[in-house]
């Protein structure tokens, strides 16, 4: 069996891609041929990155919306036109990268709401709204971009983790509801990434103590880069991902707590 991985023709609707990992992911599905919608919620981000993809050689436009709302999500998949691809990557991990962390003890619920709100409603929404048109085609695929905070915990993150172990949760239900309609679901759980999300810590503290002490549970010691995970995204994407579904895929360095 020749692998050969070919997405002409399939649209391919990334959220939060006007930088970091959803821009590393802008550039794969475009090295992959795919025409390929560049959410973000700042339009210069977004339009940087259409850019960018059309110097690749492939075809993109901006999708300038706020994946918090309901409304704006379907006017804009509507707008679209078939979205054969979503993929969940839109993320909000405290407004300063690690910053806006503390024990869940001494925490707001007003605090919780924009993580819950970007990471799982976020990703429920842009799902729910693509998903019938899939369904109705018996063809499409969703990645949703998660977090090893979900799946082990984040001391002083705990809004952070649940919201995307939330995420993870919806991924295998949309998996088990519809793979008889030729539709996938899969989720990619990043390790600590330097992307800009997290860029003000790893600039100024990249050899201090605690970057050492993240650094040591990972088995290759440095941050994940935004285009590590782009390849298996695209291999998801593809008709070779077509038997994998409901998984949660880590890419994280070997990251484990025993190292
Ligand atoms: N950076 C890390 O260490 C890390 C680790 C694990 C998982 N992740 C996950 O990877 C994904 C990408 O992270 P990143 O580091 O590239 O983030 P980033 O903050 O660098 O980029 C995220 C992009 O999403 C956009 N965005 C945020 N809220 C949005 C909204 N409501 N609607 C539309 N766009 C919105 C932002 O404008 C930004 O351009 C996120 O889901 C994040 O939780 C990141």
């Amino acid at each position: 069996m020749a692998i050969h991985i070919d997405l002409t023709g399939r649209r391919v609707l990334i959220t939060g891609a006007g930088q970091g990992v959803g821009r590393g992911l802008a550039h794969a599905f475009a090295a992959a041929g795919a025409e390929i919608l560049i959410n973000d919620l700042h339009s210069d981000r977004a339009d940087t990155v259409v850019d960018e993809v059309r110097a690749l050689g492939a075809q993109a436009s901006p999708a300038v919306f706020d994946v918090t709302d309901f409304e704006a999500v379907t006017d804009a998949v509507a707008a679209a036109g078939a979205v054969d691809v979503l993929i969940n990557n839109a993320g909000n991990a405290g407004a300063e990268g690690f910053g806006g962390r503390g024990p869940f003890a001494e925490s707001e619920p007003s605090a919780w709401e924009p993580y819950l709100r970007v990471n799982l409603y976020g990703a429920m929404y842009c799902t729910r709204a693509v998903l019938p048109a899939m369904i109705g085609h018996k063809w499409g695929r969703i990645i949703t971009v998660v977090s090893d905070a979900g799946r082990t915990g984040d001391a002083n993150g705990a809004a952070y983790a649940a919201s995307k172990a939330g995420a993870a949760g919806l991924t295998r239900s949309i998996a088990a509801e519809n793979g008889r309609h030729g539709v996938t679901a899969n989720n990619i759980a990043l390790g600590t990434m330097r992307t800009p999300m997290t860029e003000t810590f790893w600039a100024e503290h990249a050899d201090s103590p605690q970057a050492k002490a993240i650094l040591q549970n990972y088995a290759i010691r440095r941050p994940g880069r935004p285009d590590d995970a782009a390849a298996l995204a695209v291999l998801l994407a593809s008709d070779h991902g077509a038997w994998i579904t409901g998984q949660t895929i880590p890419v994280n360095g070997g990251f484990s707590f025993a190292l």
